[in-house]
């Protein structure tokens, strides 16, 4: 099979050829169809993606495709079912550990799935609806799981909730959609007017473009009449202290991203002041997978790349012109 291993970090991807993977008991082969792209996808190929990692990963967390093979024991799958593979195979369900994490495909030591075959257990192949194309299923393992468990992992967002979602990049946008399918009202920011048309066609009543609002959070606040229920933090350190201006006394912050780096100076007292809950996420499980994409909400695919323009994908994510997800398409 063919498949794309990382070459240092300011190297193009490395184009190989290697003996197609087996299945092991318990383990299904997928022919990979297609993959998305995270901004993690961008941190791990620039080596600095947490603890140690291995130099030259298959990398890519997000793919979908075909079961190809199966191994001994496996009675849940079949051969030519359309599936979706998880982000974590490690992790089935219940309460996150450092084992799941570890299991995490594209990252540290695990190979992830830009490359024609991959072998993964078999629970960690989740079908997806017959109407969706690869690329959309490809989109939800890291992406529409975060966001999922940003809206349902915690408190649970109800109907006539407010939510406000940073950016309209995979994580957000998903969240965008899916609080709109539960009835909730959304609020977005973002860096461009024009992408918070986009966001408004999808449902948000809103949008605050924070290139123009320094003070972004109280506008938001204003907006949802007293602050919102739940943030949906994609930006880290840099946004925390505007999302903590947005979010009402008693909300919640989905803590999720680091787009604006990993350290900064954190306004303590409105959290506890205003007795805001913190709740950090890791993605999530399979069943979250599962719950997830029975909630039938199509992804946005923005760009689908070729495997042979891999590099042009990495490039397009980190130029931030997307809107949703970037995909790479694989195999026939
Ligand atoms: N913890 C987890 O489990 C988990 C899972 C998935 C992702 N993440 C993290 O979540 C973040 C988003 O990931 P993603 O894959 O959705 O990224 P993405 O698709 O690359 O989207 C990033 C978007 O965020 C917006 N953005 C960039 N800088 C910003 C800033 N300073 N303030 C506000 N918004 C900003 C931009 O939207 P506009 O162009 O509209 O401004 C950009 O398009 C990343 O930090 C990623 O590592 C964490």
């Amino acid at each position: 099979m063919r498949a794309y291993r990382l070459n240092g970090p300011k190297a193009p991807l490395k184009l190989v050829e290697e003996p197609d993977p087996m299945p092991a008991a318990g383990q299904v082969v997928v022919d990979v169809k297609a993959a998305t792209l995270n901004y993690r996808d961008t941190i791990v190929q620039s080596g600095r993606y947490g603890g140690q990692q291995k130099t030259d990963l298959i990398p890519l967390s997000d793919g979908a495709g075909v079961i190809s093979a199966v191994g001994d024991g496996v009675s849940t799958a079949r051969i030519g079912e359309r599936v979706a593979v998880a982000f974590m195979p490690g992790w089935l369900d219940g309460p996150f550990s450092a084992a799941k994490q570890a299991s995490a495909l594209g990252g540290g030591f695990v190979d992830g799935v830009l490359a024609e075959r991959i072998a993964v257990p078999a629970a960690a192949a989740v079908p997806f609806p017959d109407d969706w194309g690869f690329e959309e299923a490809a989109a939800y393992p890291c992406a529409g799981v975060t966001a999922w468990s940003c809206l349902f992992g915690g408190r649970g967002i109800r109907p006539g909730g407010t939510v406000l979602v940073e950016g309209t990049g995979g994580v957000s946008t998903f969240a965008l959609q899916f609080a709109r399918a539960a009835g909730a009202r959304v609020i977005a920011t973002s860096s461009s007017d024009e992408k918070l048309a986009h966001a408004r066609a999808l449902g948000a009543e809103a949008g605050v473009n924070y290139r123009h609002v320094a003070r972004w959070g109280d506008r938001v606040a204003e907006i949802a009449g007293g602050g919102v229920d739940l943030v949906v933090e994609v930006g880290g350190s840099g946004t925390l202290n505007e999302a903590l201006r947005a979010v009402r006394p008693g909300g919640e912050i989905a803590l999720v991203g680091v787009l604006t780096g990993f350290d900064g100076a954190i306004n303590t007292s409105a959290i506890l002041m205003n007795g805001v809950d913190i709740r950090g996420i890791y993605v999530g499980s399979i069943g979250d997978l599962r719950q997830a994409m029975r909630s039938g909400v199509r992804p946005i695919v923005h760009e689908v790349f070729a495997f042979k323009d891999a590099d042009k994908a990495y490039a397009h994510l980190r130029a931030g012109g997307h809107r949703g997800k970037i995909a790479i398409r694989i195999g026939g």
